[in-house]
């Protein structure tokens, strides 16, 4: 298998913590997937992303056990400055990323750090502004933004550094549906042309329901990882770690539990065009639809 990112057996306590935030974490991505990555509050979703990127240990001590490989190279064994043409990643913290006056200024500021050439640059700003959806707010002060608009700016600044793996930490928590959609469309297009290796960190599933694979931490350990519908049809044992299934998924379950008739796998339904082809060949099978 050819794989972008490698965890062995990965602990780590921070300082300041009472009990490990990641606990024996084995795991394994493929080049050019798009991972989804999920769980309750405090699960060890950001501290995983901060595994891979170099934050821990780098910016942040604490006690880290195992071995985490990006490119078959030990994160800890590479620079920051090595590791940023290959991991770009948008933090949960938008401004804590942010390092720029203007919006402009803020999306050259990765390019010109791993230095691009300046025509380059530009063009990757174009590209970056445009799949985000912000060409307008070029020259605009990142300080009179509001969050939705920041949180694109964000994934801007880092879509232009146009790394081989894209870290996104709730990357969409300041954004309306259609804004979420848009940026969502604009990561998997980027996925399908470059074969960029994607990893979402969302507590929404509905989010996440177009990836490969779905990875559930819970206390700090993978609960669950699969494709989308395996992991949805444990929708009792998610329950119990505090997920939920996406409402169209689960209502399609609860539909047949009362008809008795089980449902397969491969039918599960997970959007609402999906639902409705489900209901349809219920309704059929009724004699209530042609
Ligand atoms: N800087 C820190 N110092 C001490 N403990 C921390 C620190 N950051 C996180 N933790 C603890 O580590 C655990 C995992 O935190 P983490 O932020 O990775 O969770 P998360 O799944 O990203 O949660 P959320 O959905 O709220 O973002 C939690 O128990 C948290 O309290
Ligand atoms: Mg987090």
């Amino acid at each position: 298998m050819n794989e972008i990112v490698r965890i062995d057996n990965l602990s780590f306590r921070y300082m300041q913590g009472l009990d490990n935030a990641l606990e024996k974490v084995n795991l394994g991505f493929e080049k050019g997937a798009v991972i989804g990555i999920t769980g309750p509050a405090g699960a060890g979703k950001s501290t995983l992303l901060s595994c891979i990127n170099g934050v821990i240990p780098h910016y942040m001590n604490g006690d880290l056990q195992g071995h985490v490989l990006v490119n078959n190279q030990e994160v800890a064994n590479l620079t920051f400055g090595q590791l940023a043409p290959i991991v770009g990643t948008v933090f949960q913290d938008v401004d804590f990323q942010t390092v720029s006056i203007t919006v402009e200024e803020e999306v050259a500021f990765g390019p010109e750090n791993i230095a691009i050439d300046p025509a380059e640059i530009e063009n990757r700003i174009i590209h970056a502004l445009e799949s985000t959806h912000i060409t307008t707010l070029r020259r605009r002060a990142i300080s009179t933004l509001s969050g939705g608009q920041k949180q694109r700016v964000a994934i801007a600044a880092v879509l232009s550094t146009l790394p081989d793996l894209l870290l996104l930490d709730e990357p969409t928590s300041e954004l309306d549906p259609i804004g979420t959609q848009e940026v969502f469309e604009a990561i998997f297009e980027l996925n399908k042309t470059l074969g960029m290796t994607v990893i979402i960190v969302s507590q929404k599933v509905e989010n996440l329901i177009d990836c490969d694979r779905i990875i559930v931490l819970s206390d700090g350990k993978v609960a669950f990882d699969g494709q989308p519908r395996k992991v949805f049809m444990r929708s009792q044992r998610l329950a119990e770690v505090g997920i939920a299934i996406p409402e169209v998924t689960a209502f399609i379950i609860a539909l047949h539990k009362k008809l008795g008739q089980p449902i397969s796998t491969e039918r599960l339904p997970l959007s609402i065009g999906e639902a409705q082809t489900t209901l349809e060949n219920i309704l059929r099978q009724y004699g209530v639809l042609s």
